[in-house]
């Protein structure tokens, strides 16, 4: 039977491995400019976790979580960083000190059907910001988002925007929402039947052309929300208008997330790279799911971005090729010069060493070629004699003889050499 990677997994390798580092190394470099530290938590999680904060009727608890068979099925593979966080937050006591800013990368895993973009084992690297309730502390966030997507030059994005309200508001909201679409159920698409009584307000996402004809008619939360947060809402608008971020409004954004209230948004990707799985990223606010797990009532706000689907948008060249020189000889004596060179010569060249010394003339060239070498050194039993080596340019074909009187000054000489053509 031949053994295959798992349903919806793959492996990152090559040029994909260098780009999931470079985005790793962005996001760290950008977060901890905004005084973000980073949290590593474990992979897996007790379930109650997730049903606690995402919520029982959510999806990810419904049907996408990877459970562990224990005795009690009581562990999973965590499917997202929030609920982790925060557990971790609560248990290590990190939230005696407040303001506390927190950033995390690594694999979530959920059992969804795998396409472009949409993996069951895929990269978050999010932030998580504890202690303000103020709209600096959402700007904050936008602004972070922004300067990560210029840096992996990534333009074609607008930020979706809502704000579903304080919960006591939403609660008001949904009742109203209910009753519209009983009324209505008929022109409800099968899923969001099932959805009418266990989660309303997800109908409104749905993807569904019979549902979002029907959303049209909906009752918009905004009527629902009191006029100070309205007004601090306008006032997020027109600081982003200002810090040029692009975004608008979308009254139909609820998150598949129980936790959030006030504002929620989600990073859309507006070139076509990403098929159907257009969000690259999402977040919002969740002022109250601190107080359910601990009593304590802390403001928070947090996002994350998908990082495969970074990985699929982002058009910042990878750092620069280093010119690389391919160290080649017949006499096994030089090969552990060669090495202790390796070790020394500056970082911004690729020095490689030909372990095998028994190897033709014309087997080296062909292996450096292979490697995609620019120069090959080739020392012989002729050069080594003469204190010699040789230098062949493999983009131009012009071979030039180095004089060298200690073969351990190789790596200077080579310097000089490359300093001159
Ligand atoms: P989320 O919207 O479920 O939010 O996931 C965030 C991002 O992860 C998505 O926008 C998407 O880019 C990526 N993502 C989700 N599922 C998959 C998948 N199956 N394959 C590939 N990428 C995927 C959260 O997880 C929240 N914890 C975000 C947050 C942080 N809210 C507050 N703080």
């Amino acid at each position: 039977m031949k053994i295959q990677s798992i349903k919806g997994t793959r492996d990152i390798f090559g040029v994909n491995l260098k780009l999931k580092r470079f985005i790793e190394s962005i996001f760290l470099d950008e977060t901890s400019k905004f005084g973000f530290q980073e949290i590593e938590t474990p992979l897996m999680e007790d379930v109650s976790l997730f049903k606690r904060s995402v919520g029982e009727s959510s999806d990810i608890v419904q049907k996408e979580m990877f459970l562990i068979n224990d005795d009690k099925d009581s562990i999973t593979l965590r499917p997202e960083g929030t609920a982790s966080v925060l557990r971790a937050c609560i248990e290590n006591s990190l939230f005696d000190k407040l303001p506390l800013k927190l950033s995390y990368f690594g694999p979530m895993f959920r059992k969804e059907k795998p396409q472009k973009g949409r993996y069951r084992q895929f990269y978050q690297c999010g932030v998580e910001s504890f202690g303000e309730k103020t709209y600096g502390a959402d700007l904050e966030l936008f602004l972070l988002i922004s300067n990560i997507l210029k840096k992996l030059n990534i333009t074609d994005y607008i930020i979706e925007i809502n704000n579903i309200g304080t919960n006591d508001e939403r609660e008001e909201y949904k009742k109203d929402l209910y009753a519209f679409f009983k009324q209505n159920e008929d022109s409800l698409s099968e899923e969001s039947k099932k959805r009418l009584s266990s989660n309303v307000l997800r109908i409104l996402d749905s993807k569904d052309q019979k549902d979002i004809d029907l959303c049209l008619k909906v009752p918009l939360i905004q009527n629902y929300i009191g006029l100070e947060q309205q007004n601090e809402f306008l006032k997020f608008q027109e600081m982003l208008l200002k810090l040029n971020i692009p975004f608008k409004i979308n009254p139909f954004l609820v998150r598949g997330l129980d936790y959030y209230s006030d504002l929620v948004f989600e990073i859309i990707d507006t070139s076509n790279n990403l098929g159907s799985q257009t969000a690259l990223g999402g977040g919002g606010r969740y002022d109250k799911l601190i107080e359910d797990f601990s009593n304590k009532k802390i403001p928070a706000i947090g996002f994350a971005f998908g990082v495969d689907r970074l990985m699929l948008c982002c058009k910042a060249p990878l750092t620069n090729n280093p010119i690389k020189i391919s160290l080649n000889s017949t006499i096994s004596d030089l090969i552990p010069i060669f090495l202790k060179t390796k070790n020394e010569f500056p970082e911004n060249f690729f020095l490689d060493v030909n372990l095998n010394y028994n190897l033709s003339f014309k087997k080296m060239f062909q292996r450096a070629d292979k490697i995609s070498s620019d120069y090959v050194v080739i020392i012989g039993e002729n050069e080594y004699q003469k204190n010699q080596f040789k230098i062949k340019n493999m983009k131009t074909g012009i071979e030039t003889v180095v004089d060298i009187s200690d073969y351990s000054d190789i790596g200077q000489l080579l310097l000089n050499f490359l300093k001159t053509t």
